[in-house]
């Protein structure tokens, strides 16, 4: 009766990761997705702590358990609280890390339960299909644990990018070592190699910190959503072990997941992991990001009252948000230029870049926080044929997402990716604090074209400067 309930649990348990995953797709839906699947979490964890039983009775230490529970729940809601949007791709990778960290704990304590089995004669022959899902959960959750970590630590710069000349030579070694040493270990599954064993912890680990190391600090988005998958892998693993198919289908989702978005933000900046994963796009070579402008020849600016004054009176305003109007949480005043716009009969919408900000979603998340309505969320595609029909665009701290040089320069290293068309606009307004490039660490010849005309300043600032002006009109 009770592994009746306990099955219900987990088939609820599924059920709702996968119903929730699919209305995470959509952000009207996504609040209620996350809810529900946390809810399937919940039942399948209570489930198992209540229910469970094998061989040895039901589960006895309530006490580690729910202090866990407590101090966990406590640190994450604390952390979720506080945390500011533009630092969630760090705290996203500090969680993936912790659940790499339970991936290899769970893989070590499986193979001490093992080998005390088996010395005790209880076991009997330790089966080498057990033995390597054990060492897949080992290998995978401590690269991700590690990889992970430094991840989290170049994102809030405490790590700086690290690489020596022959790394990628000295990865492959690491990950060839571990991997035979695995083989060995598979292959003489009935001998006592537990030396061996923490021996391939440590070269995973290291492996984890020496292939984020060399990454550009700027493409850890991509590196996180990568180890992210690696985490779902290493938590199925440990779905194989306890033969627990909540766990089995929730690490296979986290680890399609990841895969698909991974493929998915390659895609968009028109890059191959590869090129990500030992390319120095965004990286220390590439990423200059603080130097000043390159002699391209002139750019015009444009005064608060003017920029008020061609936004009032024009039929149709574009704003292309960027990573900037995150930087200055801006959104709030973006959405209330946007209604004063509205209300003087001006037909406003944003078009949205796949990969503006700095993690999937980034600016719909920013944006639906100051209650802009979705339908007002123009995707690429649709943006960009309203372009050509639009008065005036105006750029809130977007930089490579309006970069012709994506289109015209095929030397650029952003040459391929699609970008928001916004030169075909009859006026351009760019908003930036400086003439500083953005994330791929390159001048954008946007800014020096005659339809275009910078309005300098922290996005915050100049908006509610701007909607003072045009209040004041
Ligand atoms: P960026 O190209 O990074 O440009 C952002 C611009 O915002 C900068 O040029 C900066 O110029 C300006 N800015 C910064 N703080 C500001 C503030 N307080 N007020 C006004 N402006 C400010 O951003 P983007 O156009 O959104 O492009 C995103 C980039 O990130 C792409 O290259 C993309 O490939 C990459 N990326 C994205 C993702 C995802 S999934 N979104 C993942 C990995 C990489 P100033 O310093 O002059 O102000």
């Amino acid at each position: 009766m009770e592994l009746n309930i306990l099955t219900l649990c987990y088939l609820v348990g599924s059920i709702t990761f996968i119903l929730g995953l699919k209305m995470l797709s959509n952000p009207v839906t996504a609040r209620k997705g996350n809810l529900i699947a946390a809810a399937g979490m919940t039942i399948a964890i209570f489930g198992t702590i209540f229910l469970y039983s094998d061989d040895e009775g039901p589960l006895q230490n309530y006490a580690w358990i729910f202090g866990g529970l407590i101090i966990g729940g406590i640190v994450g809601t604390m952390a979720a609280r506080k945390v500011k949007m533009t630092a969630m791709p760090e705290m996203v990778s500090m969680f993936n890390g912790m659940g790499g960290a339970c991936a290899a704990l769970i893989s070590i304590v499986e193979f001490n339960h093992l080998m005390k089995l088996h010395e005790g004669g209880i076991g009997g022959e330790i089966s080498g299909g057990f033995l390597l899902i054990i060492l897949l959960g080992l290998i995978i959750g401590s690269v991700s644990f590690a990889g992970s970590m430094i991840a989290w630590g170049k994102l809030n710069g405490s790590v700086k990018d690290f690489s020596f000349k022959g790394q990628h030579i000295f990865n492959m070694a690491l990950l060839i070592t571990m991997l035979v040493l695995a083989v060995y270990m598979v292959i003489n599954a009935g001998t006592d190699n537990s030396i061996i064993f923490y021996i391939i912890f440590i070269l995973s680990l290291s492996y984890g910190l020496f292939f984020v190391f060399p990454i550009g600090g700027a493409d850890m988005p991509v590196v996180i959503s990568l180890l992210n998958s690696f985490t779902g892998v290493a938590a199925a693993c440990g779905g194989f072990l306890y033969n627990n198919p909540v766990m089995l289908t929730g690490g296979i989702l986290v680890g399609a997941a990841g895969t698909l978005l991974t493929i998915l933000m390659c895609r968009a900046m028109n890059r191959s992991l590869t090129n990500v994963l030992i390319g120095s796009f965004g990286g220390t070579s590439a990423k200059s990001g603080t130097g000043p402008a390159k002699d391209q020849g002139l750019f015009r600016e444009i005064s608060l009252t003017d920029a008020a004054v061609i936004m009032s009176y024009a039929n149709k305003v574009i704003i292309v948000p960027g990573y900037g109007l995150a930087v200055a949480q801006a959104q709030h005043a973006c959405h209330e230029l946007e209604k004063l716009l509205e209300e003087k009969g001006v037909d406003v919408m944003y078009a949205i870049h796949p990969v503006a900000g700095r993690m999937p979603g980034h600016m719909n998340v920013l944006l639906a926080e100051a209650d802009v309505p979705y339908e007002k969320l123009k995707e690429m595609e649709t943006a960009n044929e309203e372009f050509s029909t639009t008065d005036v665009v105006l750029v809130l701290g977007a930089n490579d997402v309006v970069n012709p040089a994506a289109k015209k320069d095929a030397d650029s290293p952003i040459y391929g990716m699609p970008i928001l068309d916004v030169d075909l606009a009859k006026n351009c307004i760019v908003n930036k604090r400086s003439m500083k490039p953005g994330y791929a660490g390159i001048e954008n010849d946007l800014f020096f074209q005659p339809k275009t005309s910078m309005l300098f300043g922290d996005a915050k600032k100049v908006l509610q400067d701007l909607i003072i002006e045009i209040k004041n009109l």
